[in-house]
């Protein structure tokens, strides 16, 4: 059997180094080599509590290309959640449909409540500001693609290091790869102490900052990301930071050249659609990515992959 066969995928920090290249080289081949009938037969659920467009999208996707088929509500508010019902009992339900969950939800620790509730493989695609791990490997194939190394790379985070949880997952990751980062955020942002406590106790270097100028030049990747509005609990609060990082492409002039910008997306404003033509933008090849890496997750959680 295979190390990941009816594996759940909730956390990056669960996966060793050794699985993380397993999906990634795993994504590669498919890459080059689809499988349209890999999963023939097999039922992917996405139960999505909060919006996507690209984790969703992307699942069904590449379920829609091995020969699997998919199930899901079109809106969490026409799920029997919005009755009462509680994730276990979703679960307990839902796992006789599907051979495969994806969940998203508000709430941090709801995909592990959904895998406690159920032998069958659940993946995690978002939980609150906690972690989202299938953007982190994602994430990895972009930066093994455009920089042919995960590791020691110098990486600037910019944003919202407070309620992104994809920085939050992928810094647990590179941190293992040997790579230093230079934070970048205000100070209601930063990123918080439990990951810089997990970062320490790795013996990873990084530093924080307030401006990107006084990085961008240092650095291999920079991960820009969203303020996430839906998670402040005060609209004045979020309207003190919203605009605070929009990258210009005047920014860009005596950068590394091979930095590369990333950004889980949706973007709002924080990149502007001029630096979308320059060499360093990668962030909709990236959201592509999305596709033969969740194929390979799919793939190797059902025991159809090794
Ligand atoms: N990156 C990401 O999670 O995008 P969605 O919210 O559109 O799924």
């Amino acid at each position: 059997m295979g190390a990941f066969k009816n594996k759940d995928i909730i956390s990056i920090s669960e996966l060793s180094n050794k699985d993380i290249v397993k999906v990634l080289e795993t994504a590669k081949k498919l890459e080059k080599s689809p499988k349209p009938r890999l999963l023939l037969g097999k039922v992917l659920a996405t139960l999505f509590f909060e919006p996507s467009t690209r984790t969703r999208l992307s699942f069904e996707s590449s379920m829609n290309r091995l020969g699997g088929r998919v199930l899901g509500f079109a809106d969490a508010k026409v799920s029997s959640a919005s009755k009462g019902e509680t994730i276990h009992d979703t679960i307990k339900v839902v796992e006789k449909y599907s051979d495969v969950i994806v969940i998203r939800h508000p709430l941090e620790g709801a995909a592990r409540v959904a895998a406690e509730a159920t032998k069958k493989p659940v993946i995690n695609a978002g939980d609150g500001a906690n972690q989202h791990p299938t953007q982190t490997l994602l994430d990895l194939y972009t930066i093994k693609k455009t920089q042919g190394r995960v590791s020691k790379l110098k990486v600037a985070m910019v944003g919202d290091l407070k309620y992104g949880r994809t920085v939050h997952s992928l810094a647990n990751a590179l941190g293992r790869f040997d790579c230093e980062f230079f934070f970048v955020s205000p100070d209601s942002l930063k990123m918080p102490d439990e990951i810089l406590d997990e970062l320490k106790e790795m013996g990873v270097k990084y530093s924080e900052h307030k401006l990107v100028e006084d990085v961008v030049k240092k650095v291999d990747i920079l991960y820009s990301t969203r303020i996430q509005r839906e998670r402040f609990p005060d609209e004045e609060e979020y309207n003190k930071v919203k605009n605070i990082y929009i990258l210009k492409e005047d920014l860009f002039k005596g950068v590394k050249k091979n930095l590369k910008i990333l950004h889980p997306l949706p973007r709002v404003n924080e990149i502007e659609v001029e630096v979308d033509n320059t060499k360093y933008a990668h962030y909709f090849e990236q959201a592509g990515n999305g596709v033969p890496v969740r194929q390979a997750l799919l793939g190797l959680v059902l025991g159809k992959l090794k």
